[in-house]
């Protein structure tokens, strides 16, 4: 006795944003209340690695296959009692599909979160010679994206770093003598930003 809204969301995809060193608690999927568990799983692919899998079997109340090595992911408290999972604290490295299984007597429902990790960029707009500025959103993720207003004449590049924060920087020449200040915008998931700028004379 499936409703047409519970059929529906027994197999429910999310994407989720996550800032950086936070403490995150991801819930599994409502069941039936005439529904009994039998099996309880999280499925967690992260990036570049293989999937590992944290589980409770209901039946013999045993955690049984925790092949997840990394100690930042754990059951948020006792899982024969709440089966959320914890993440703490959130790291770049943590981005990836997570996949809450629980098996019932009316079958499986499943949720997946599909997790992507933000880190503020620092956001700094300079003036330079010759009518030019420089305008750089710092060690952000996703990258940032920089417009100008007016446009100018830009150059817009991306830095990847090794930690997986990106740093774009944007250089505008404005040759137009009528231009006297410029905006940089910054367009980003963590919030946008602007900074104005007078060009320097001559
Ligand atoms: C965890 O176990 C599963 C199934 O046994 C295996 O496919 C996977 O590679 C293992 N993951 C790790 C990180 O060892
Ligand atoms: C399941 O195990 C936990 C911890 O080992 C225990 O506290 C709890 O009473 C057990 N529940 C059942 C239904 O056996
Ligand atoms: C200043 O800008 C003008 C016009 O684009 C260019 O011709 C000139 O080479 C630039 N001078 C310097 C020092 O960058
Ligand atoms: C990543 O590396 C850059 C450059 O080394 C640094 O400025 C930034 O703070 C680092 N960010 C994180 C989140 O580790
Ligand atoms: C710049 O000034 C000139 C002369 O005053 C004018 O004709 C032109 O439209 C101005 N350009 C802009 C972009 O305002
Ligand atoms: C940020 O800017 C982008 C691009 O201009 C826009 O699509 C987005 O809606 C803005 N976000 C917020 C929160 O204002």
């Amino acid at each position: 006795n499936i409703t047409p809204w519970q059929s529906k969301n027994n197999f429910l995809s999310l994407f989720l944003n996550l800032y950086m060193g936070t403490k995150a608690v991801l819930c599994c999927p409502r069941i039936l209340p005439t529904s009994v568990l039998i099996l309880t799983a999280w499925k967690i692919h992260l990036r570049d690695k293989p999937s590992c899998t944290i589980s409770l079997n209901r039946e013999t109340n045993q955690t049984r296959k925790n092949n997840c090595t990394d100690g930042r992911i754990s059951w948020a408290s006792r899982p024969d009692q709440n089966p959320e999972l914890q993440i703490h604290p959130v790291s770049i490295s943590h981005e990836g599909d997570y996949t809450c299984q629980m098996g019932t007597t009316d079958g499986n429902f499943e949720r997946t979160y599909h997790l992507q990790v933000l880190v503020s960029p620092e956001v700094t707009l300079s003036p330079g010679r010759n009518r030019t500025v420089e305008c750089k959103a710092i060690a952000g993720r996703p990258a940032a994206q920089i417009f100008w207003a007016p446009e100018g004449d830009c150059v817009t590049g991306k830095e990847y770093q090794d930690n997986g924060t990106v740093t774009t920087r944007s250089r505008c020449h404005y040759p137009d003598g009528n231009v006297s200040t410029v905006t940089c915008l910054v367009s980003h998931p963590t919030g946008n930003r602007s900074l104005s700028i007078d060009l320097l004379p001559g």
